[in-house]
């Protein structure tokens, strides 16, 4: 071994102590004929001095430069009491350097590591060996493997297996693109990559493996969002035999515990919501329970207003009119409105209704709002009465098909939230429960919420006859407004399956040929079962505070799904492609 300890491991309890460190060349300064080398390793930062006693060593040390990586023999000894630095694990000693060995060079970086400086994410991943030096980008991957760790415990304590899956596969539906990769052996097919490792746990259930997790890489081709990536990890569970208050209870507990052991943050309340509820109140099924705005629906007191912007929506079961109480914020000013009329355009809204209640005592007139002449009074009073409405607030009002309205009003109750610091607590996880099975297309055909493997609460027989308002056995965890995790009770019977195959309007033929081998699996003993999966990157991302899940992941893809470090995906050359029988339609553009 090279090194006696890391940079960052070392202390006063070492003073006098010989040591030897490996690492990179942080920061050279010269000081009145000493030379100060900061050297880095993964575990931190350590002081070295060179004084010119020792020639040779001093020469050295004179020609290093920033990133140079070295060796260095020295003595450990506690620094002046004016240079202490509280600001680094070491900084109560400092190494006066005995023998430095440049075990390689290093060319200036691309962009400095000794300072802050504002590097675009382009440059940081196209060199991301170099970004990864960085202390705060080490920190993260340090803590994704500490919850990793924490979590295989847990697991492992809690008799799962860890099994591993194929990455080479079919399609598995979980509602995004697949990744295709064509097959040479067999001329004009494709493997699909995993969407998830869905269909094989299951498998694994009617194998009788009763536990089973497995740190599962997963790939999907959809459009990429800070907290979206096209190749991610999934820590995915599956279980026989237990309900889903056994899986939510044995998963709760496992993240109450990592929280505890990583971050020393004990949860609290941990409460079940219905989806109903999460989408009345919150108008979202990944409610942030941080923020202490609410939803309220005011429908029923809007259906007779000479108003049509209201009323029509009122009157129409499809859609929704909610009201916003924002306490104490009547004095936002006209542009902050406009801006957030703006806002909720994103979601499809086409316009921002308001009421600034300056006076509730002086009626119509202590009310400041476009729309109040529209409404009469005891209807106003009763929809103010509604939301608690109290001088100095101001409600917001959406009126329109129920998902613009949920999607606009709960996308303006989390920037509120945010730009006015409204959040009171710094964790709220909980569970959503009982999802519906199906929503809805724009051309009335149904699709799985979940997936298609999800068993419904209520019979086959029922759930043909009602597929649209069915409820599945479905959950999600839910942190800060964040999906963390979902999963389900499984379909173990095959009429039940085909069932749902037919709701989703999957024929017998196409049943057959794309999920033979499932319906074949249910008919030979498959137990009851059930499972989740969690987002790992998400979680680490929550977990460290990273503005985006590429700050988590080592080697993420950019924005538009390329890596642009190794240069993928890439060109072909012709061979290969002859080889796969490929031909283009199109040759690619030159980059
Ligand atoms: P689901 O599709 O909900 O369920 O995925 C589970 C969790 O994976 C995370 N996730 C993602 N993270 C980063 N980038 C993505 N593109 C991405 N997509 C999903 C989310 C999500 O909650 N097989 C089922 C699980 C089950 O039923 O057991 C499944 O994959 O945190
Ligand atoms: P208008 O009658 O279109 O001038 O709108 C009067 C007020 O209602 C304005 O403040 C608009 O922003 C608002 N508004 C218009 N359409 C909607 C809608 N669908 N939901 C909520 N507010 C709306």
């Amino acid at each position: 071994m090279m090194r006696s300890h890391y940079c960052g491991q070392l202390n006063e309890r070492l003073d006098g102590q010989e040591i030897t460190l490996c690492g990179w060349v942080h920061r050279r300064r010269d000081h009145g004929g000493v030379i100060f080398l900061d050297i880095r390793d993964r575990e931190g930062l350590a002081q070295v001095v060179f004084d010119p006693d020792r020639e040779e060593t001093f020469a050295k040390a004179d020609r290093v430069r920033s990133e140079y990586v070295v060796k260095v023999t020295g003595k450990v000894r506690l620094r002046p009491a004016g240079a202490v630095n509280p600001n680094m694990a070491s900084g109560a000693i400092e190494v006066l350097g005995y023998e430095l060995e440049v075990l390689n060079q290093a060319e200036t970086p691309p962009f400095p590591l000794d300072e802050y400086s504002d590097v675009g994410e382009e440059t940081r991943l196209r060199y991301r060996f170099i970004d990864l030096r960085r202390p705060e980008m080490a920190a993260k991957l340090k803590l994704r493997s500490r919850i990793t760790s924490s979590i295989r415990r847990y697991l492992d304590e809690n008799g799962f297996l860890d099994v591993e899956t194929p990455i080479l596969t079919r399609a598995t539906p979980e509602g995004a693109r697949d990744y295709l990769v064509p097959s040479r052996t067999h001329p004009g097919s494709f493997f699909a990559l995993p969407q998830s490792p869905q269909l094989f746990k299951q498998l694994l259930m009617v194998a009788g493996f009763d536990r089973y997790y497995q740190i599962a890489k997963c790939f999907r081709d959809e459009d990429l969002r800070a907290d979206r990536q096209p190749e991610f990890t999934q820590i995915d569970i599956e279980t026989s035999f237990l309900d889903e208050a056994d899986i939510m209870g044995l998963t709760e507990k496992m993240v109450r515990q990592l929280f505890k052991e990583v971050l020393d943050v004990e949860f609290g309340d941990f409460p079940h919501m219905t989806f109903e509820e999460a989408m009345r109140r919150y108008g979202s099924d990944k409610p942030d329970l941080r923020n202490p705005l609410e939803l309220v629906d005011v429908e029923d007191l809007l259906k007779d207003v000479d108003f049509k912007v209201f009323a029509g929506p009122a009157n129409d079961p499809k859609c929704r009119v909610t009201a916003l109480r924002v306490p104490g914020a009547a004095s936002m000013p006209r542009k902050q409105i406009d801006d957030y009329t703006k806002y909720v355009g994103i979601f499809g809204a086409k316009g921002l209704a308001y009421i600034k209640v300056n006076a509730r005592a002086q009626g119509v007139e202590g009310l400041q709002s476009p729309i109040v002449k529209n409404i009469a009074e005891p209807n106003l009073n009763a929809i103010l009465d509604r939301v608690g409405a109290q001088d100095g607030d101001i409600v917001f009002f959406g009126a329109d098909k129920a998902k613009v309205v949920s999607d606009a009003l709960g996308g303006l109750r989390i920037k509120l939230g945010h730009d006015l610091n409204l959040l009171t607590k710094e964790w709220a996880p909980l569970w959503v429960v009982d999802f519906p099975m199906f929503e809805e297309n724009d051309d009335g055909s149904l699709s799985a919420l979940h997936h298609p493997f999800t068993s419904p609460k209520c019979s086959a027989v029922e759930l043909e006859a009602g597929p649209a308002g069915a409820l599945s056995r479905a959950y999600d965890m839910v942190l800060n407004g964040t999906e963390l995790g979902g999963g389900s009770i499984r379909i173990h019977d095959k009429g039940m399956q085909q069932a749902v195959f037919r709701v989703l309007g999957i024929g017998e033929e196409e049943q057959q040929e794309k999920f033979g081998f499932l319906l074949d699996a249910l008919k030979y003993g498959a137990p009851p079962h059930g499972g989740l999966a969690f987002g790992l990157d998400r979680l680490v991302m929550l977990m460290t505070g990273a503005a985006s899940i590429r700050e988590v992941i080592a080697f993420p893809k950019t924005q538009s799904a390329a890596d642009v470090m190794t240069q993928a995906p890439g060109v072909v050359d012709a061979k290969a492609l002859r080889e796969l029988h490929i031909r283009l339609r199109e040759q690619p553009k030159a980059e």
